[in-house]
């Protein structure tokens, strides 16, 4: 099994209608238990707890205009490491993120350190980043040219370009490039990743996260690629890695 891209499917809606009030209703509002006629009186129960209301929409940034220059620095210090110089990754695990469309990498960003999209080390990096300073890294990593592009299976690759540039009709296949452009460069106004600089492995374990989950509580972004992958085989989802890990 793998896991879903973000773990918030459930409770989504309540999170973008964005009042703490609105989370905590959920549970305070279960329907009141009519009373059933019994034979003793029974004691009143103690209601239930409160579920603690979480502070604000965790979603929700505030900042001021994105420095780029802040934005570098904190890259090089924290960053770099791991997603390379300027967000270009030579690591198989590790996405790369120059080019990406700032809207992308703040939402990620901001789910990470609001704990909603698993990820061990970048929960982690992400706690230590204030509103601004994903605002701030968002705005340079889309400014930097590109990352590499890796090397792929030819034959799968192939069969993958077809899908992504012309879709499948007879299947309910749309093609990837109506949306992610045909060069992948995604589109900032749509919310539409660019989807360069990931290796085969890396873009299939992400297309199974997106594939395989339940569903994201009509939030647009995933959802429109869960529906868009939902007639795609296994088999497909290999091939497509492997021809959009060989974009640049
Ligand atoms: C220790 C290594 C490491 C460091 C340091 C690190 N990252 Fe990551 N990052 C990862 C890995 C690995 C992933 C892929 C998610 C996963 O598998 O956990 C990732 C995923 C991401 C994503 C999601 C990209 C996508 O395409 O969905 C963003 C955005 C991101 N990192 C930004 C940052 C920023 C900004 C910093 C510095 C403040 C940073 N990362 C530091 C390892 C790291
Ligand atoms: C209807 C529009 C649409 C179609 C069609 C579509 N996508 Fe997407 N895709 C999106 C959106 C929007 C996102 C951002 C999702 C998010 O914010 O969680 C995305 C995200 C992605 C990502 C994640 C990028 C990352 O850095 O982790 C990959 C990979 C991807 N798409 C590949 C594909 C492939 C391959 C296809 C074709 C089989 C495809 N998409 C078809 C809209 C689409």
């Amino acid at each position: 099994m793998t896991t879903s891209r973000y773990t918030f499917w459930c409770f989504a809606p309540l999170v973008v209608a964005g009042t703490a009030a609105s989370i905590t209703l959920a549970g305070a509002q279960a329907p009141a238990a009519t009373p059933l006629p019994l034979a003793a009186p029974v004691k009143p129960v103690a209601p239930a707890p409160k579920p603690a209301a979480p502070a604000g929409n965790p979603l929700q940034l505030k900042f001021a205009t994105p420095s780029l220059q802040h934005g570098q620095q904190l890259a090089a210090q924290s960053c770099a490491g791991c997603h390379g110089a300027g967000g270009a990754s030579t690591k198989e695990g590790v996405p790369g993120l120059a080019g990406q469309i700032p809207g992308y990498t703040q939402f990620q960003l901001t789910v990470f350190r609001a704990k909603l999209r698993p990820s061990p080390v970048m929960q982690k990096v992400a706690a230590k980043l204030s509103d601004q300073d994903i605002a701030d890294l968002s705005a340079y990593f889309a400014a930097q040219p590109v990352g590499p592009a890796w090397k792929a299976d030819a034959t799968a690759r192939s069969r993958g370009e077809k899908l992504f540039q012309g879709g499948d009709a007879a299947r309910n296949v749309i093609a990837c490039a109506v949306c992610h452009g045909a060069g992948g460069r995604g589109v900032a106004g749509n919310d539409v990743a660019s989807i360069t600089n990931l290796s085969p492995k890396y873009a299939n374990s992400v297309l199974h996260e997106f594939r395989d989950s339940p569903g994201f509580g009509g939030l647009i972004a995933p959802e429109a690629m869960r529906i868009a992958l939902h007639p795609l085989t296994d088999q497909d989802l290999l091939d497509v890695s492997a021809y959009i890990s060989s974009m640049k």
